[in-house]
């Protein structure tokens, strides 16, 4: 099977059970500036977790693009990827346990063929510090789904000490079977809704048990004992708690479902193959760099690692790209660069001489063209900033090859520590990289194995950023909640600053991107010059008039068409479900208004509360295309 044909199976089987299908949201969260990425599908789908009412209905399904940049260093071994598509599929205070575990457990066994006997489950044993009780309900599901099958599914209650003992389904605590964005009940904030969930294990055989990375190879194997044996296919999480300020569980205003399983992981069950690099998922890209390279993907442990990471890499880099995540040194741009070179360095350790990640990045539109076709239209982009990402790392390189060269020569020294990385960080801005590079290129040694490397560097690179915030902490009064109150007013003044775009300098203009931090706005849109000063002073003037006027924001729900018909704008019209969510800022939503975008909210209720504003800067992002930020005057 490929990835594209599990895809659509997925969402066929949903949609077949009244589920509608939605877009993939992007890569950058709009509206959450709580999160850099998007990591899972649910992100996106928070709100209505919540309560909020969703156009599409009560029952929604996708494939959700997602990067988890904490998972960079694990990359190497066949499971681990930075990048994944993620098959989700939500009640929004609809179905519950039954329909979910039983509608699963047939979309894996009688719709795609997967062996009921290599199928394994988890289920919450409950925490009673929470009064939190053990989830028997979903224990007696599973035990009938799998007598259907003719398989008597022995509960264990201890895996972790007991082992497989020759059980099904396995209960583990809250470290395990929870869900929540921010981790299990001790670490949720208040305010956060979370909930046990369900693990569907699906095992490679015992042959597979000890794979090289293992950290676990001789401890008693059971099914989240990570030894390579099994893996974790699909998660259902009964997301029904909400945390409260005083650290206690209360049950949300609905029960919900929030289900992920991993498109990659599936797809590696369903081909009976733990590697997911080589699945069609990957398959051109490894094939690409074994070209490039001249050897072999399987030939030893330490270039299959390579090969890894950069196809990884280099897909999830290029996925950013596309989502208008371009290589800098800040927020997410710094995940594009450190994506990017690592691919590069691990190129080197290849052999590979001359400059290739450009490349690779044919391969991966060609993977995603029947799911993103719209890659293609920007792979000359992509490819570019790829390009001169590779320069500037090679001059970063020679300028750290002089500076290291210095400091080697003068102190005779030949293994380099993660102080001494800091410290070029410091001084000369040699990122991370650069500077594993040049011990690569050197032959020095690093004081640590790189993952740890990386990471002291890191830790010492937080403990400074630390150290200079807290002069300026005193700054931050209110909060989160203040913070996300900011965000949502900065998010309706996009839709003005949007609309007075349009008036002031012709409604060729189209959002192209948007990004709200608590602190400023900023706005893509394309264009093909630098706005002059009048043209500046005229489009703040109109926005901080419509603000004056305190005018009403209507949240409307319609079909898709009618909303187009009735003058909506709507960005990526093409990726947006039937029915559509509508905000019209005016005197009333059918006539008089000043702006009507297609879009999931949230927003004030009138545009008073948004506070007057002025422009930080306006400069160009890429050709045709320009960047303004705004923030809220503050005298
Ligand atoms: N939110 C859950 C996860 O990310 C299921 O979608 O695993």
């Amino acid at each position: 099977m490929t990835g594209n044909e599990l895809r659509k199976a997925y969402l066929n089987f949903f949609q077949q059970h009244g589920h509608v299908i939605v877009p993939s949201a992007s890569l950058v969260p709009e509206n959450d500036p709580t999160t850099l990425f998007t990591g899972s599908g649910m992100q996106p789908m928070l709100p209505y977790l919540l309560g909020a009412s969703h156009p599409a209905g009560k029952r929604i399904a996708d494939s959700q693009r997602c990067f988890r940049s904490q998972d960079i260093e694990e990359v190497g071994d066949n499971r681990h990827t930075t990048f994944f598509e993620m098959l989700g599929n939500w009640s929004l205070g609809d179905y519950f346990k039954e329909a979910q575990l039983k509608w699963l457990f047939e979309f894996l066994v009688d719709e795609i063929g997967l062996d009921p006997q290599k199928l394994y489950v988890t289920v919450f044993k409950g925490a009673s510090n929470f009064e939190i009780a053990e989830d028997s309900e979903s224990v007696q599901i599973w035990q009938e789904l799998f007598a259907k099958k003719g398989i008597d599914a022995t509960v264990i209650t201890n895996p972790e000490k007991e082992g497989l003992q020759n059980g099904r389904i396995f209960y583990y605590g809250q470290a395990k079977n929870w869900w929540s964005r921010s981790g299990d009940p001790d670490q949720m904030p208040p305010g956060e809704p979370g909930g046990p969930d369900s693990e569907v294990f699906y095992d490679f055989g015992a042959d597979l048990k000890i794979h090289p990375y293992s950290q676990f190879a001789d401890q008693p194997c059971h099914v989240n004992c990570d030894c390579g044996r099994f893996l974790e296919i699909a998660n259902s999480v009964f997301m029904q708690y909400l945390k409260t300020k005083d650290g206690k569980f209360i049950e949300l205003p609905q029960k919900n479902v929030d289900f992920g399983g991993g498109l990659e992981r599936i797809l590696a069950a369903k081909n009976h193959n733990p590697d997911v690099f080589q699945s069609d998922l990957f398959w051109p890209l490894v094939e690409k760099i074994a070209d490039l390279s001249y050897r072999s993907y399987l030939a030893n442990d330490i270039d299959t690692q390579s090969f890894r990471i950069i196809a990884d890499h280099v897909r999830a880099a290029v996925m950013l790209m596309a989502d208008g995540v371009i290589p800098t040194n800040k927020e997410r741009g710094y995940f594009v660069r450190r994506l990017l070179r690592r691919a590069i360095r691990h190129g080197r350790i290849l052999g590979i001489k001359e400059s290739f990640l450009s490349l690779l990045v044919p391969s991966v539109a060609t993977i995603y063209e029947t799911a993103y076709p719209e890659l293609n239209q920007q792979m000359s982009l992509i490819s570019n900033w790829v390009i001169e990402e590779e320069e500037k790392f090679e001059q970063t390189l020679q300028r750290g090859r002089k500076e290291w060269a210095k400091r080697v020569t003068r102190g005779g020294q030949n293994t380099i520590s993660a102080e001494d990385a800091f410290d070029m960080y410091q001084t000369h801005g040699t990122a991370v990289e650069t500077t594993i590079a040049i011990a690569d290129e050197y032959q020095l040694d690093l004081e640590l194995e790189e993952t740890r490397f990386i990471a002291a560097f890191e830790k010492l690179k937080a403990q400074h950023a630390m150290q200079s915030r807290k002069g300026s902490a005193k700054k931050f009064k209110g909060g989160l909640q203040d913070h996300e109150r900011q965000s949502v007013k900065y998010h309706t003044a996009t839709h003005l600053l949007h609309a007075a775009l349009r008036k002031i300098l012709g409604a060729e203009v189209q959002q192209k991107g948007s990004n709200i931090t608590h602190e400023r706005l900023r706005f893509d849109f394309s264009f093909n010059r630098a706005l002059t000063a009048d043209e500046k002073q005229a489009v703040i003037t109109l926005i901080n008039q419509w603000i004056a006027q305190n005018l009403p924001v209507y949240r409307q729900e319609m079909e898709k068409e009618q909303a187009l018909q009735s003058g909506a704008v709507a960005f990526f019209a093409e990726r947006y479900p039937d029915q559509v969510t509508v905000y019209t800022i005016g005197d009333q939503p059918d006539q008089g208004w000043i702006s009507k975008e297609v879009c999931g909210g949230p927003h004030v209720s009138r545009t008073g509360e948004i506070g007057m504003l002025t422009i930080q800067k306006e400069q160009a992002v890429a050709a045709g295309t320009r960047r303004i930020y705004l923030q809220a005057k503050t005298d």
